[in-house]
């Protein structure tokens, strides 16, 4: 193992797109370098090279649902910087269906994406984190509140906020704390195809008393500020980013006069 680098480390998984990929570019440019991992190799590597100079990344190429995948990359953080002070558990299916259209495949790979994975990146990050190291996983907001049609997808983000409560509570008086984001909608290749359907323009434009979409920076913001020492005493929260969405009954004055279509 090398000697422990100067540097604060982030382990950022599915760091080849969307929000992963903002939250890498915001933790180098808040001085840490950068365990990334997905699939695509190569949108991995342009990352590192876009921030060469200012970040040391090593790369972990393949799928988080790989039981031996998290203990690799955990290994590749010591092995490489010699700690390893903030994870991200951001990689994330999107596959949404009602309950009773889920199949058992489906039921599998989003349980082993979103709740396995994390689960285990976790458990191979704790025995190595000192004081003052945190964990951010990534759920949602259709986590918190359910969602029409969302299945297994609301049901895995749910599991997230008990699996970042619990390790708040167990892990916090060694001084290792547990949050989660909950992105509202946020525009990426996840969402890219949805944006057109009339019930994201409702959630996004009718519903949020706010005028503008949130954005993959909006949540790697908070992220960097949750790892900062900044949100020192934050330990076990959910912190939703989707202006307002969630924690309203708003309605724009023009969907008020909306007229519910029955059936
Ligand atoms: N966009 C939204 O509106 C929104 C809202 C709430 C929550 N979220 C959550 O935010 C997170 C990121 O979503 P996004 O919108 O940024 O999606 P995205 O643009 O589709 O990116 C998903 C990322 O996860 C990685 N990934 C997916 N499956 C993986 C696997 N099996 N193994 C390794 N990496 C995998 C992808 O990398 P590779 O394909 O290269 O493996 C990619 O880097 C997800 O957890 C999602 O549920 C998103």
């Amino acid at each position: 193992m090398n000697k422990a680098s100067q540097k604060p480390v982030v382990l950022v998984t599915g760091a080849s797109a969307g929000i992963g990929d903002a939250i890498a570019r915001r933790f180098a440019d808040g001085g840490y370098d950068i365990v990334a991992v997905a699939r695509r190799e190569d949108r991995l590597r342009q990352l590192a090279d876009d921030l060469h100079g200012s970040a040391r990344v090593a790369i972990v190429a393949g799928d988080v649902a790989a039981a031996d995948i998290p203990g690799r990359a955990v290994a590749t953080a010591m092995e490489t910087f010699g700690r390893l002070d903030c994870l991200v558990n951001n990689a994330g299916s999107g596959k949404w269906a009602p309950v009773h259209e889920t199949d058992d495949a489906t039921l599998d790979e989003v349980i082993d994406i979103s709740m396995k994975a994390p689960f285990r990146f976790c458990r191979a990050a704790i025995p190595v984190m000192a004081a003052g190291s945190s964990i951010i996983n990534v759920g949602s907001v259709f986590g918190t509140l359910g969602g029409l049609d969302g299945g297994i997808y609301c049901a895995v983000k749910a599991g997230l906020v008990g699996l970042t409560q619990t390790m708040a509570a167990q892990y916090g008086a060694d001084g290792i704390r547990s949050n989660l984001v909950a992105p509202g909608v946020i525009r990426t290749d996840m969402t890219e195809a949805a944006w057109e359907a009339p019930a994201f323009q409702r959630v996004n434009h009718e519903m949020t008393p706010f005028n503008r979409e949130g954005t993959t920076e909006d949540v790697a913001n908070t992220v960097f500020f949750l790892a900062s020492d900044q949100g020192s005493y934050i330990n076990g929260q959910t912190i939703a980013l989707d202006g307002g969405w969630s924690t309203t009954k708003y309605l724009a004055r023009e969907a008020l006069l909306c007229e519910r279509v029955p059936g």
